[in-house]
C-alpha cells in the first residue's frame, strides 16, 4: 500500500474545509456577540450559533468515519524511521485527540450556557451576552489555539517532505 484510501484522502481534505468554515463560523459569533455586550444584549444570533455548532458537530462525526475507514481499509507504512517521522505520528496522535477534545468543549459551552434553551425555545435574548469564568468557553479557545499550533507543525512537516526530501509525501494523502 502506497497511498492512503480514496474515503480516508477525502475525509482528510474535507476535515480542513470543515475546520476553516467552524473557525470563521465561530470568530463571526463571538464577535457579533461582542457588538452587544455594551448594550447588554447579544449582538449575536441563534442561526450563528446552529451554523457554527454543526460545522463543528460535523467534523466529529467525520473524524469517527475516518478512524473507522483508516481501521478498515488500512494505512500505507510509515514513510521513515527516524526521530522525525515519530514525532510526525505523535502530532497526528494529537490532532486526532483535539479533532474530539474541541468540538467537546464546545457542547459543553452550549449545554453549561442559556445557548441550549435560547436555540430550543427559539428565543434570541436567552442568548448570553459574556462569557467571562466560563471554563468550557476558556477551554476552547485554547484548544484553537492548540489546534492552530498542531496543524501548523503538521503543514511545515509536509512542506518539508515535498519541498527539501522531495520523497513525494503528499501524493499519499491524495487521489492515485
Ligand atoms: C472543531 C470544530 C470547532 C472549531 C474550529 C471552533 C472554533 C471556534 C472559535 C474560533 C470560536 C471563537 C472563540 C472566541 O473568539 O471567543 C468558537 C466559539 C464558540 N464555539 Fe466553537 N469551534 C468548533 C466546534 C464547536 C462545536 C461543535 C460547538 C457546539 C456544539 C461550538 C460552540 C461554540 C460556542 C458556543 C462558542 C462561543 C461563541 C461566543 O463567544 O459567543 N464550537 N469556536
Ligand atoms: C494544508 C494542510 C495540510 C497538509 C498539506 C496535510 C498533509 C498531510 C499528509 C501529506 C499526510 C500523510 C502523511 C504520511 O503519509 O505519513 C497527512 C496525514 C494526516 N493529516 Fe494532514 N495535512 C493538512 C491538514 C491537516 C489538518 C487540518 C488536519 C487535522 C486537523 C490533518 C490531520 C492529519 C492526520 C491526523 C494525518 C495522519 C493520517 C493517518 O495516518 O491517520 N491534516 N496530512
Amino acid at each position: 500500500m502506497t497511498h492512503y484510501s480514496k474515503r480516508v484522502v477525502i475525509a482528510h481534505w474535507f476535515t480542513l474545509l470543515l475546520l476553516v468554515a467552524a473557525y470563521f463560523l465561530g470568530e463571526e459569533a463571538a464577535e457579533a456577540r461582542e457588538t452587544g455586550e455594551a448594550l447588554g444584549v447579544s449582538g449575536a444570533s441563534i442561526a450563528q450559533y446552529v451554523a457554527h455548532s454543526l460545522a463543528g458537530g460535523a467534523v466529529v462525526i467525520l473524524t469517527i468515519l475516518r478512524l473507522f475507514f483508516r481501521k478498515t481499509d488500512g494505512v500505507p507504512a510509515p514513510i521513515g524511521k527516524g526521530f522525525m517521522d515519530k514525532v510526525a505520528t505523535g502530532v497526528h496522535h494529537a490532532l486526532y485527540l483535539v479533532l474530539f477534545l474541541l468540538p467537546f468543549s464546545g457542547m459543553m459551552i452550549v449545554l453549561n450556557s442559556p445557548i441550549a434553551k435560547a436555540i430550543l425555545g427559539g428565543d434570541p435574548t436567552l442568548l448570553p451576552i459574556k462569557f467571562h469564568g466560563s471554563p468550557a468557553h476558556e477551554l476552547h479557545e485554547i484548544l484553537v489555539n492548540v489546534l492552530f499550533v498542531l496543524v501548523g507543525i503538521h503543514i511545515v512537516g509536509a512542506l518539508k517532505h515535498q519541498l527539501l526530501m522531495k520523497d513525494g509525501l503528499i501524493s499519499r494523502m491524495w487521489f492515485k
